[in-house]
């Protein structure tokens, strides 16, 4: 090459590099807490006020086949942080307590961890729910997150106190709604506990104010990654002043507008800050709504059964991608999941996913290109997997067959109206498996005859071998048991424990002055 030549090239290689740099895009995943299929306005709840949901949806792209990889949500978390079906995570069966020894192996490759070695700034708020563990072990920050901020499970994993501005009490349907033998949910900051117990009326605030402080620390300076797990609309329900007693809808409806209103905050601030054009944003929800609180749980719109049920109601969900210029707008029908955010965020960002098996397929055709989903078949894992048993059912195309059911095991009332998805409903098997045509009959309700439908069958036995021989879970981290000890608490040795676990209220006092410094 002359050196002319070479130069020139230099130049132009600088400029990919440096140009590449500047304009990797942002990522920012909002994922709901037992939002189901049929919550939202745009998926046609009548009594829903979510106007910033539907601003996002009439400007990116509504998804009507996109599921969480599991019924419940630890594992779902486990699924969606690494593009892996839960088992093979080891966050297996059910959900991680606040006591619980185990969390997501270390050697797992969260999406964090891969962005920010690619470069980015990496930041949570919100419900982590993948373990906290000895010394906070498994929180976040240990995780490939430079920043957390929030309660890292679930908000009745806790006793229940105060839900409603300034101190009314939570008011629940169940007889007991939340865990009383727990410690009180801890905010943590990073590693610290900076508000126990948490405060719920304030808490979305709270979420908010380190959400936006995050992007405009990030927007313009560094690409960065916000992965926002809100509290809501998990029960007990809970809102602050602006939103309690504001909706058709209930406590539900208020905590869902106030989730909404986080969501507009955000937003907004990716306008004001100029990033909207150079972000990538997915909203979508853990799992199916939680049957058991009845009005003041989600609702699965036409689809059948709920949280807890490998039924499409436990799984399927809500989901909008939003990046104007880039994804189209309008709604898709392709098939996709929450295991393939990881691979279509590999994809956008040039990021490296490390060497484990990953299940996720990228998205970006149906994204970019109207082109169909690459995914062709999915793995419906239940909420209490059992390595004896594996799957429950697979979908393929838009046939699904069930080799497996059981009911939304305890998050479904023993008398809700549909049998198969009530909570004493004990898990059966199928030979021949109940097979479905989602296309036709997205309510599950009229079972084909599989001998009618043997080509179908067929298709369904060769991604049935085609998953099996990948397939390897690992050793469950739920089940590696409890130390009491282990339990967040801002006050560590008190007594007596756990409900001497509390902040003083200088460490309120500084988080307030904190909080309002970043907004
Ligand atoms: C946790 O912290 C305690 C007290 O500092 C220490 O004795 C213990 O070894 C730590 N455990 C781990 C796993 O780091
Ligand atoms: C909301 O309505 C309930 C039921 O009418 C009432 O008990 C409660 O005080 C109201 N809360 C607020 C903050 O207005
Ligand atoms: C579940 O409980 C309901 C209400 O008590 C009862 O009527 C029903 O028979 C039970 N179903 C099963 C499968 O045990
Ligand atoms: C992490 O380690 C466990 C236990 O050795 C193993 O089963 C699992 O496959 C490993 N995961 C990855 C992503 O390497």
């Amino acid at each position: 090459m002359s050196p002319y030549l070479s130069l020139i090239f230099s130049v132009f290689l600088y400029l990919r590099v440096y140009g590449a740099a500047v304009n990797k895009p942002n990522i920012i995943i909002l994922f709901a807490d037992d939002l189901g299929y049929g919550d939202l306005q745009i998926y046609g709840h009548p009594t829903s006020s979510t106007p910033n949901l539907n601003s996002m949806a009439s400007e990116g792209l509504v998804l009507t086949q996109f599921y969480s990889a599991n019924p419940v949500c630890s594992p779902s978390r486990a699924a969606l942080m690494t593009g892996r079906y839960p088992p093979r995570t080891g966050i297996w069966p059910g959900v991680l307590n606040p006591n619980s020894i185990g969390g997501l192996p270390h050697n797992e490759t969260t999406i964090a961890e891969a962005l920010k070695t690619a470069g980015y700034k990496t930041g949570m708020v919100g419900k982590w729910h993948l373990g906290v563990g000895e010394n906070g072990t498994y929180l976040p920050t240990n995780h490939g997150f430079d920043y957390y901020l929030g309660i890292p499970y679930s908000n009745d994993e806790c006793p229940c106190t105060i839900c409603y501005y300034p101190n009314a009490p939570c008011n629940s349907p169940l007889k007991i709604p939340c865990n009383p033998s727990f410690v009180s949910c801890p905010v943590f900051e990073n590693t610290d506990i900076i508000e126990q117990p948490a405060h719920l009326p304030t808490l979305s605030t709270k979420y908010s104010n380190a959400a936006l402080g995050f992007i405009r620390a990030n927007a313009g300076k560094n690409p960065f990654f916000l992965y926002m797990a809100f509290t809501h609309v998990h029960q007990p329900q809970f809102s602050d002043e602006d939103y309690t007693n504001t909706t058709l809808r209930g406590p539900f409806g208020d905590a869902l507008a106030e989730l909404d209103n986080e969501v507009g905050l955000i937003m907004s601030t990716l306008k004001d800050t100029q990033v909207d054009d150079n972000t990538f944003v997915f909203f979508a929800s853990d799992n199916g709504p939680s049957l058991r609180v009845q009005q003041q749980g989600g609702n699965a719109g036409l689809l059948r059964c709920g949280k807890g049920s490998t039924w499409d109601g436990g799984m399927r969900e809500p989901a909008i991608a939003w990046w104007p210029g880039k994804i189209r707008q309008g709604k898709t029908a392709e098939l996709a999941a929450t295991v393939d955010l990881f691979p279509t965020i590999m994809s956008i960002t040039g990021a490296k996913p490390g060497s484990a098996f990953i299940d996720g397929i990228d998205m970006s055709p149906i994204l970019f290109d109207s082109k169909p989903s690459n995914r062709e078949s999915y793995v419906y894992f239940p909420a209490i997997y059992d390595p004896n048993i594996g799957y429950h059912a697979i979908r393929w195309k838009q046939y699904k067959a069930h080799y497996y059911t059981s009911g939304g095991i305890g998050l479904c009332p023993d008398t809700y109206p549909d049998i198969v998805c009530r909570g004493n409903y004990s898990r059966r098997s199928h030979d021949p498996p109940l097979l479905y045509d989602l296309h036709q009959d997205p309510s599950e309700i009229y079972n084909l005859d599989t001998t009618r439908y043997a080509d179908v069958m067929a298709n369904i036995d060769a991604a049935r071998k085609n998953f099996e021989s990948t397939f390897e879970y690992s050793e469950s981290q739920v089940q590696r048991g409890t130390n009491e000890k282990f339990m967040p608490c801002a006050s560590p040795g008190c007594s007596p424990f756990p409900s001497c676990c509390k902040t003083s209220s200088q460490e309120s006092t500084l988080w307030t002055s904190y909080s309002s410094s970043r907004v």
